[in-house]
Protein backbone atom coordinates (compact mmCIF):
# COMPACT_ATOMS: atom_id res chain seq x y z
CA UNK A 1 0.00 0.00 0.00
CA UNK A 2 1.11 3.63 -0.83
CA UNK A 3 0.88 5.83 2.13
CA UNK A 4 2.56 8.76 1.13
CA UNK A 5 2.87 11.39 -1.36
CA UNK A 6 5.22 13.64 -2.90
CA UNK A 7 4.08 17.55 -4.32
CA UNK A 8 7.09 19.12 -5.75
CA UNK A 9 6.23 22.82 -5.64
CA UNK A 10 9.11 24.88 -5.81
CA UNK A 11 9.46 25.82 -9.31
CA UNK A 12 10.03 29.44 -10.64
CA UNK A 13 6.91 28.94 -12.51
CA UNK A 14 8.62 31.63 -15.52
CA UNK A 15 5.98 30.78 -18.10
CA UNK A 16 3.47 32.55 -15.89
CA UNK A 17 5.55 35.58 -15.28
CA UNK A 18 5.18 38.25 -13.71
CA UNK A 19 2.12 36.56 -11.65
CA UNK A 20 4.46 34.31 -10.69
CA UNK A 21 6.84 37.07 -9.76
CA UNK A 22 5.88 37.36 -5.39
CA UNK A 23 2.91 34.39 -5.69
CA UNK A 24 3.82 30.92 -6.18
CA UNK A 25 2.60 29.02 -9.14
CA UNK A 26 0.82 26.01 -7.38
CA UNK A 27 -1.48 29.14 -5.56
CA UNK A 28 -3.12 30.55 -8.58
CA UNK A 29 -6.57 29.78 -8.32
CA UNK A 30 -9.12 27.72 -10.44
CA UNK A 31 -12.06 29.62 -9.64
CA UNK A 32 -11.70 29.85 -6.22
CA UNK A 33 -9.30 26.85 -5.22
CA UNK A 34 -5.71 26.82 -5.48
CA UNK A 35 -4.36 24.31 -8.09
CA UNK A 36 -2.35 22.72 -5.54
CA UNK A 37 -5.65 22.63 -3.06
CA UNK A 38 -6.64 20.10 -6.25
CA UNK A 39 -3.69 18.19 -5.98
CA UNK A 40 -3.92 17.48 -2.25
CA UNK A 41 -7.34 16.32 -2.74
CA UNK A 42 -6.28 14.04 -5.58
CA UNK A 43 -3.85 12.04 -2.83
CA UNK A 44 -6.33 11.55 0.02
CA UNK A 45 -9.05 10.96 -2.22
CA UNK A 46 -6.71 8.02 -3.55
CA UNK A 47 -5.92 7.08 0.12
CA UNK A 48 -2.58 9.01 0.37
CA UNK A 49 -2.68 9.58 4.70
CA UNK A 50 1.01 11.41 4.87
CA UNK A 51 1.83 14.07 1.95
CA UNK A 52 5.52 16.17 1.40
CA UNK A 53 5.83 19.46 -0.17
CA UNK A 54 8.86 20.31 -1.82
CA UNK A 55 8.74 24.48 -0.98
CA UNK A 56 11.13 27.01 -1.94
CA UNK A 57 11.50 30.73 -1.68
CA UNK A 58 8.21 32.81 -1.49
CA UNK A 59 6.26 29.62 -1.34
CA UNK A 60 5.09 30.50 2.62
CA UNK A 61 1.26 31.17 1.43
CA UNK A 62 1.31 27.46 0.37
CA UNK A 63 1.69 26.58 4.10
CA UNK A 64 -0.26 29.03 5.51
CA UNK A 65 -2.87 28.01 2.99
CA UNK A 66 -2.99 24.33 4.61
CA UNK A 67 -2.53 25.63 8.33
CA UNK A 68 -5.16 26.69 10.43
CA UNK A 69 -6.36 30.64 10.66
CA UNK A 70 -7.84 31.51 13.72
CA UNK A 71 -8.74 34.94 13.37
CA UNK A 72 -10.92 34.13 10.49
CA UNK A 73 -12.18 30.90 12.00
CA UNK A 74 -13.81 33.61 14.92
CA UNK A 75 -14.99 35.72 12.27
CA UNK A 76 -16.80 33.44 10.32
CA UNK A 77 -17.92 31.52 13.49
CA UNK A 78 -19.38 35.13 14.49
CA UNK A 79 -21.15 35.15 11.36
CA UNK A 80 -22.62 31.52 10.68
CA UNK A 81 -20.46 31.66 7.38
CA UNK A 82 -20.96 28.10 5.83
CA UNK A 83 -17.06 28.56 4.42
CA UNK A 84 -15.68 27.70 8.58
CA UNK A 85 -16.64 24.58 7.64
CA UNK A 86 -14.95 24.17 4.30
CA UNK A 87 -11.83 25.99 6.18
CA UNK A 88 -11.54 23.08 8.40
CA UNK A 89 -11.89 20.91 6.44
CA UNK A 90 -9.01 22.01 4.35
CA UNK A 91 -6.33 22.45 7.69
CA UNK A 92 -7.46 18.80 8.30
CA UNK A 93 -7.40 17.24 4.80
CA UNK A 94 -4.07 15.23 5.71
CA UNK A 95 -0.68 14.68 7.59
CA UNK A 96 1.08 17.90 5.56
CA UNK A 97 4.67 18.35 6.19
CA UNK A 98 6.82 20.70 4.36
CA UNK A 99 10.77 20.59 3.29
CA UNK A 100 12.30 23.39 1.27
CA UNK A 101 14.39 22.98 -2.20
CA UNK A 102 17.36 25.28 -1.20
CA UNK A 103 18.63 25.84 -4.67
CA UNK A 104 16.36 24.96 -7.73
CA UNK A 105 18.49 22.30 -9.70
CA UNK A 106 15.49 20.79 -10.92
CA UNK A 107 12.09 18.15 -10.53
CA UNK A 108 14.93 15.10 -9.79
CA UNK A 109 16.61 17.08 -7.31
CA UNK A 110 13.45 18.30 -5.66
CA UNK A 111 12.31 14.63 -5.11
CA UNK A 112 15.66 13.70 -3.47
CA UNK A 113 14.50 16.32 -0.80
CA UNK A 114 11.98 14.08 0.37
CA UNK A 115 14.45 10.78 0.67
CA UNK A 116 14.48 10.96 4.35
CA UNK A 117 10.90 11.51 4.88
CA UNK A 118 10.06 8.96 2.56
CA UNK A 119 12.74 6.03 3.74
CA UNK A 120 12.47 2.68 2.13
CA UNK A 121 9.08 2.42 0.68
CA UNK A 122 7.57 3.26 -2.76
CA UNK A 123 5.63 6.58 -2.84
CA UNK A 124 3.66 8.51 -4.90
CA UNK A 125 4.97 12.27 -7.07
CA UNK A 126 2.23 14.80 -7.89
CA UNK A 127 3.64 17.72 -9.48
CA UNK A 128 2.30 20.83 -7.76
CA UNK A 129 1.21 22.84 -10.88
CA UNK A 130 -0.59 19.64 -12.89
CA UNK A 131 -4.63 18.95 -11.81
CA UNK A 132 -6.73 15.79 -13.59
CA UNK A 133 -10.20 15.56 -14.40
CA UNK A 134 -10.84 12.39 -13.82
CA UNK A 135 -13.57 9.80 -12.29
CA UNK A 136 -11.35 7.43 -10.70
CA UNK A 137 -8.73 9.81 -9.09
CA UNK A 138 -5.70 9.35 -11.52
CA UNK A 139 -2.83 8.54 -8.70
CA UNK A 140 -5.62 5.54 -7.42
CA UNK A 141 -5.18 3.86 -10.96
CA UNK A 142 -1.52 4.45 -10.99
CA UNK A 143 -1.63 2.72 -7.16
CA UNK A 144 -3.84 -0.02 -8.67
CA UNK A 145 -0.88 -1.01 -11.92
CA UNK A 146 1.46 -0.78 -9.07
CA UNK A 147 -0.57 -3.87 -6.96
CA UNK A 148 -0.27 -6.01 -10.07
CA UNK A 149 4.09 -5.16 -10.81
CA UNK A 150 5.25 -3.82 -7.77
CA UNK A 151 7.33 -1.91 -9.59
CA UNK A 152 7.65 2.08 -10.40
CA UNK A 153 4.57 3.40 -12.98
CA UNK A 154 4.73 6.29 -14.66
CA UNK A 155 1.21 8.49 -15.71
CA UNK A 156 1.13 8.82 -19.91
CA UNK A 157 -1.43 10.12 -21.75
CA UNK A 158 -1.90 10.33 -25.54
CA UNK A 159 -0.60 13.40 -27.44
CA UNK A 160 -0.88 14.32 -31.11
CA UNK A 161 2.04 13.37 -33.12
CA UNK A 162 2.88 16.80 -34.34
CA UNK A 163 3.16 17.92 -30.67
CA UNK A 164 6.02 15.10 -28.89
CA UNK A 165 8.34 17.26 -29.16
CA UNK A 166 7.06 19.26 -26.61
CA UNK A 167 7.07 16.53 -23.84
CA UNK A 168 9.02 13.30 -22.39
CA UNK A 169 8.05 10.44 -24.53
CA UNK A 170 8.17 6.60 -23.67
CA UNK A 171 8.67 3.35 -25.40
CA UNK A 172 8.55 0.06 -24.73
CA UNK A 173 5.91 -3.23 -25.26
CA UNK A 174 2.58 -3.33 -24.76
CA UNK A 175 1.19 -5.26 -22.36
CA UNK A 176 -2.73 -3.97 -22.66
CA UNK A 177 -4.50 -1.15 -23.85
CA UNK A 178 -3.44 1.23 -21.19
CA UNK A 179 -0.33 -0.22 -19.56
CA UNK A 180 3.40 -0.62 -21.26
CA UNK A 181 6.97 -2.31 -19.79
CA UNK A 182 8.91 0.66 -20.80
CA UNK A 183 12.44 0.24 -22.31
CA UNK A 184 13.12 4.45 -23.26
CA UNK A 185 12.06 7.57 -22.37
CA UNK A 186 12.67 10.56 -23.82
CA UNK A 187 12.83 13.92 -23.23
CA UNK A 188 11.32 15.88 -26.46
CA UNK A 189 12.04 13.91 -28.96
CA UNK A 190 12.23 15.38 -32.21
CA UNK A 191 9.21 14.75 -34.60
CA UNK A 192 9.58 11.66 -36.42
CA UNK A 193 11.93 10.29 -33.92
CA UNK A 194 9.66 9.53 -30.73
CA UNK A 195 9.16 6.43 -30.00
CA UNK A 196 5.40 6.61 -29.16
CA UNK A 197 2.44 9.47 -28.64
CA UNK A 198 2.52 8.50 -24.90
CA UNK A 199 3.73 12.00 -22.76
CA UNK A 200 4.46 11.51 -19.54
CA UNK A 201 1.88 13.27 -17.20
CA UNK A 202 2.81 14.57 -13.86
CA UNK A 203 1.86 11.70 -11.76
CA UNK A 204 4.14 9.07 -10.76
CA UNK A 205 4.85 5.86 -8.27
CA UNK A 206 8.36 5.21 -7.73
CA UNK A 207 10.20 2.78 -5.44
CA UNK A 208 12.79 4.07 -3.27
CA UNK A 209 15.77 3.22 -5.52
CA UNK A 210 14.98 6.21 -7.82
CA UNK A 211 16.94 8.09 -4.10
CA UNK A 212 20.27 5.98 -5.22
CA UNK A 213 19.39 7.05 -9.15
CA UNK A 214 19.12 10.33 -8.19
CA UNK A 215 22.31 10.71 -6.63
CA UNK A 216 24.21 9.40 -10.00
CA UNK A 217 22.20 11.38 -12.23
CA UNK A 218 24.54 14.10 -13.55
CA UNK A 219 23.22 17.72 -14.27
CA UNK A 220 20.86 17.43 -18.38
CA UNK A 221 18.93 20.01 -19.49
CA UNK A 222 18.81 23.62 -17.97
CA UNK A 223 21.98 22.35 -15.71
CA UNK A 224 18.82 20.40 -13.62
CA UNK A 225 18.83 17.12 -12.50
CA UNK A 226 16.06 15.65 -14.68
CA UNK A 227 13.65 13.06 -12.99
CA UNK A 228 13.57 11.65 -16.61
CA UNK A 229 16.74 11.31 -16.60
CA UNK A 230 17.11 9.57 -12.97
CA UNK A 231 14.03 7.10 -14.11
CA UNK A 232 16.18 6.30 -17.31
CA UNK A 233 18.71 5.10 -15.02
CA UNK A 234 16.04 3.00 -13.06
CA UNK A 235 15.04 1.36 -16.02
CA UNK A 236 18.22 -0.17 -16.51
CA UNK A 237 18.18 -1.85 -12.93
CA UNK A 238 14.34 -2.37 -12.30
CA UNK A 239 11.08 -2.90 -14.51
CA UNK A 240 8.97 0.27 -15.04
CA UNK A 241 5.40 0.32 -16.29
CA UNK A 242 3.64 3.77 -17.83
CA UNK A 243 0.19 3.72 -17.20
CA UNK A 244 -2.28 5.69 -19.82
CA UNK A 245 -4.26 7.50 -17.39
CA UNK A 246 -8.37 7.94 -17.94
CA UNK A 247 -8.88 11.49 -17.55
CA UNK A 248 -7.65 14.80 -18.69
CA UNK A 249 -4.48 16.67 -17.68
CA UNK A 250 -4.27 20.55 -17.22
CA UNK A 251 -0.63 21.97 -16.39
CA UNK A 252 -1.75 25.44 -15.11
CA UNK A 253 2.03 26.39 -15.21
CA UNK A 254 1.49 27.39 -19.19
CA UNK A 255 -1.10 30.69 -19.38
CA UNK A 256 -2.98 29.03 -22.10
CA UNK A 257 -3.40 25.82 -20.24
CA UNK A 258 -4.69 28.13 -17.35
CA UNK A 259 -7.39 29.94 -18.91
CA UNK A 260 -8.83 26.75 -20.43
CA UNK A 261 -9.24 25.00 -17.25
CA UNK A 262 -10.73 27.87 -15.68
CA UNK A 263 -13.45 27.96 -18.59
CA UNK A 264 -13.91 24.23 -18.18
CA UNK A 265 -14.15 24.02 -14.44
CA UNK A 266 -16.79 27.11 -14.49
CA UNK A 267 -19.06 25.43 -16.88
CA UNK A 268 -19.00 22.54 -14.52
CA UNK A 269 -20.37 24.30 -11.29
CA UNK A 270 -23.70 24.43 -11.11
CA UNK A 271 -23.32 27.87 -9.56
CA UNK A 272 -21.77 29.34 -12.99
CA UNK A 273 -23.16 26.89 -15.91
CA UNK A 274 -25.93 28.74 -17.47
CA UNK A 275 -25.18 32.10 -16.87
CA UNK A 276 -21.01 31.47 -17.85
CA UNK A 277 -22.01 29.19 -20.97
CA UNK A 278 -24.44 32.46 -21.95
CA UNK A 279 -21.78 35.09 -21.39
CA UNK A 280 -19.08 32.55 -23.60
CA UNK A 281 -22.08 32.73 -25.88
CA UNK A 282 -22.31 35.97 -26.24
CA UNK A 283 -18.84 36.46 -26.22
CA UNK A 284 -17.91 34.44 -29.60
CA UNK A 285 -21.20 35.76 -30.97
CA UNK A 286 -19.67 39.25 -30.95
CA UNK A 287 -16.03 38.26 -32.61
CA UNK A 288 -17.79 36.07 -35.06
CA UNK A 289 -19.52 39.74 -36.11
P1 LIG B 1 8.01 22.77 -13.94
O1 LIG B 1 9.22 22.52 -14.73
O2 LIG B 1 6.69 22.85 -14.63
O3 LIG B 1 8.14 24.05 -12.99
O4 LIG B 1 7.97 21.68 -12.78
P2 LIG B 1 8.94 25.39 -13.16
O5 LIG B 1 10.40 25.15 -13.27
O6 LIG B 1 8.47 26.23 -12.01
O7 LIG B 1 8.31 25.92 -14.53
P3 LIG B 1 8.70 27.12 -15.49
O8 LIG B 1 9.18 26.42 -16.73
O9 LIG B 1 9.75 27.96 -14.81
O10 LIG B 1 7.43 27.86 -15.72
C1 LIG B 1 6.84 20.92 -12.39
C2 LIG B 1 6.65 20.98 -10.87
O11 LIG B 1 7.87 20.71 -10.19
C3 LIG B 1 8.21 21.74 -9.29
C4 LIG B 1 7.42 22.96 -9.78
O12 LIG B 1 7.11 23.83 -8.69
C5 LIG B 1 6.19 22.36 -10.40
O13 LIG B 1 5.12 22.22 -9.49
N1 LIG B 1 9.69 21.95 -9.29
C6 LIG B 1 10.36 22.17 -10.46
C7 LIG B 1 10.36 21.94 -8.09
O14 LIG B 1 9.76 21.71 -7.00
N2 LIG B 1 11.71 22.16 -8.08
C8 LIG B 1 12.42 22.39 -9.23
O15 LIG B 1 13.67 22.59 -9.15
C9 LIG B 1 11.71 22.38 -10.44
Amino acid sequence: MIKKAIIPAAGFGTRFLPATKAQPKEMLPIIDTPTIQYVVQEAVDSGIEDILIISGKGKRSIEDHFDRNFELETRLAEKEDEMLHELRRLSDMANIHFVRQKELNGLGDAIYYARHHVGNEPFAVLLGDTIMDSVIPVTQQLMDTFETYRCSVIAVETVPTDKVNRYGIVGGKELSDSIMQLETLVEKPALGQAPSNLAIAGRYILTPEIFRMIEQTPKGKGGEIQLTDAMLLLLSRENVYSHRIEGKRHDIGNKLDFLKTTVEFALKRKEFEKPFLAFLKEVIQQYEQ
